[in-house]
């Protein structure tokens, strides 16, 4: 492929010419540490879209709106919570889907498919932490995507690192271009605002100020303007010029393609909290954010723009509802423009479904949504059918790539308290390891099920999960294992020769792949140095 030939820059190409609906939508994530704030900046963001009227009231007008919604019946008749996961608002002419991702600190598959199903991302970092693990990490799997990322530089009202040393952390930590859309003047109780690079534009800080934009905006022409000696007081208004020269003379300016293709970050500065730098944010989202790219496929890259409607499915949601075994699958559609009603052929099983009970998240009034274009997320309840991975097309037989299955880092036995569950234990695995939120090993040794997950806290979760939801108390227990590994052999007669060798150390995983359970590191090299043409996969493709 050569460079001019990238999904990304077919995209852009693309966009020029997609339908009016979908060049307008704008489906993104907000990545982040636990306590950078993404949470604060997801209510600010949709307090700017008006799709809250007050931040801290999302909950509350969830409940105005339960009463008079059928989507919220159906959301409460099923006991689901769905509402978080996607928020819609308007903004500039813009529809933007933003996607949540999971925020515990346990690196989760659950936000890697998130971000699957975007076309760009926010970073979010605490202006006095710097890049975290997690940052890090989240920021890797965007960039195996080649996602562009818009970077939110956080709490600037508080102590914060020198904004040279953030940004050059950035860049030698991420290995990306960075590019200052904002520079700060001060920080902590001395932080004034901004100065916007692009716009020209003073933007300050007005702590006393109420409703959704406090600060006040203050038009310059450059940074030689007298104004800027009016309204900053001298020492701030010398550092302001003297930091723009220097930090103008270090990065490169801002290159679009460069940002589309995931290989620089606009920085924006701001606090929050004091929807300080939400608006700019926003602008530049507006500005410079990717319309619906296309997404690959095994079979050919699916344009955005096409007539059919097609899209995988990227997350399973569970009922909450210990009564009823419904889950909602959330599909981002990669192209075409869905109504409620159609018939869509269930690639994996050949079958057609009938979308009569979509959930959409696509207009404010969520009730009045009736149809859904590329780039949006469509919920679709049912019984377990829908697996991640899963392609939902007007026909062609598609198999969407990229939304692998990670090899578990932590691998624990687990029990029912009472033997006589043993069958419902069984059920409840295989149907939490569809859900995709734990890997399920049955040895083909012995009766034990064996749990992978990639962060310990999930065995928590799910113990809980299984007792609550499927009524079978659990113990977890550890076991001498070190990790799992997918088995991929040339042919048929090798892996049986690979498996019958191996057999002790052999699983099935739910849907009847083989595994390799490694007890130490040890044991992993081994069976690849004395097995040379069978590879031990970490990850697994999940194309249904
Ligand atoms: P997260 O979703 O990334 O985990 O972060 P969240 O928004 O929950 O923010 C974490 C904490 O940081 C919260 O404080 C929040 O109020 C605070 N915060 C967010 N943005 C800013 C900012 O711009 N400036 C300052 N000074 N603080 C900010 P908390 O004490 O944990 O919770 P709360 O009691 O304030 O809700």
């Amino acid at each position: 492929m050569s460079p001019d030939d990238t999904l990304a820059t077919r995209g852009a190409n693309a966009a020029a010419k997609l339908p009016p609906h979908v060049a307008r939508r704008r489906t993104f994530a907000i990545i982040s540490h636990p306590d950078a704030g993404k949470t604060t900046l997801t209510e600010k963001l949709l307090l700017f879209g008006g799709a809250i009227q007050l931040a801290g009231a999302v909950k509350a007008r969830g409940e105005q709106r339960r009463a008079h919604s059928d989507w919220m019946k159906v959301e409460r008749e099923r006991g689901i919570s769905v509402t978080a996961s996607v928020m819609t608002f308007e903004y500039d002419d813009r529809y933007f889907n933003l996607l949540d991702t999971p925020g515990h600190e346990d690196f989760s598959e659950d936000t890697y498919r998130v971000l699957t199903a975007v076309d760009s991302a926010v970073m979010v970092i605490d202006a006095a932490r710097g890049i975290q693990s997690q940052t890090r990490k989240l920021f890797e799997v965007c960039r195996l995507r080649d996602m562009p990322i818009i970077t939110f530089i956080n709490k600037m009202d508080r102590e914060a690192q020198d904004p040279f040393v953030l940004l050059d952390e950035i860049e030698q930590t991420l290995q990306i271009e960075v590019t200052p859309a904002s520079w700060p003047i001060g920080m902590g109780q001395r932080f004034l605002g901004c100065y916007d690079l692009i716009g020209d534009r003073l933007v300050l800080l007005d702590r006393k100020g109420r409703g959704v934009k406090p600060h006040r905006v203050e038009e310059c022409r450059g940074l030689d303007d007298p104004r800027l000696d009016a309204l900053l007081p001298d020492y701030a208004v010398a550092e302001l010029r003297e930091q723009v020269e220097m930090v103008r003379g270090l990065c490169p300016a801002f290159d679009r393609e460069a940002y589309l293709a995931g290989n620089m970050t606009p920085v924006y500065f701001g606090s929050a909290i004091n929807n300080f730098g939400v608006g700019e944010l926003l602008e530049g989202l507006v500005g410079h954010a990717p319309a619906p790219r296309p997404q690959p496929t095994a079979e050919r890259p699916i344009m955005p723009g096409e007539d059919k409607v097609s899209g995988f499915v990227f997350k399973i949601q569970a009922n909450m509802d210990p009564k009823h075994r419904d889950r909602i699958a959330f599909v981002r559609l990669a192209s075409g423009h869905f109504r409620r009603g159609m018939k869509l052929r269930h690639v994996r099983t050949d079958k057609t479904m009938a979308m009569h009970n979509p959930v959409l998240f696509l207009a404010r009034d969520r009730e009045l949504a009736e149809e859904a274009w590329a780039g949006d997320i469509i919920g679709v309840p049912n019984h377990g059918n829908l697996h991640i991975g899963d392609a939902l097309t007007e026909g062609e037989t598609l198999h969407f790539t990229g939304i692998p299955s990670f090899a578990p880092e932590h691998l624990q036995r687990v029990r029912p308290t009472d033997p006589m569950r043993a069958k419902h234990l069984g059920r409840a695995l295989t149907q939490l390891a569809e859900e995709g939120v734990a890997r399920v090993f049955r040895p083909r040794v012995g009766t034990d099920w064996i749990v992978g997950v990639v962060g310990a806290l999930q065995f928590e979760v799910l113990a809980d999960r299984i007792r609550t939801e499927y009524d079978v108390p659990v113990a977890f227990e550890p076991v001498a294992l070190h990790t799992a590994r997918w088995v991929s052999a040339p042919d048929e007669a090798a892996l049986k020769k690979f498996i019958k060798a191996n057999e002790g150390a052999i699983a099935d995983d739910h849907r009847g792949d083989p595994v390799f359970l490694a007890r130490n590191a040890w044991h992993l090299d081994r069976a690849g140095e004395d097995w040379p043409d069978i590879k031990l996969l970490a990850t697994m493709e999940q194309a249904g």
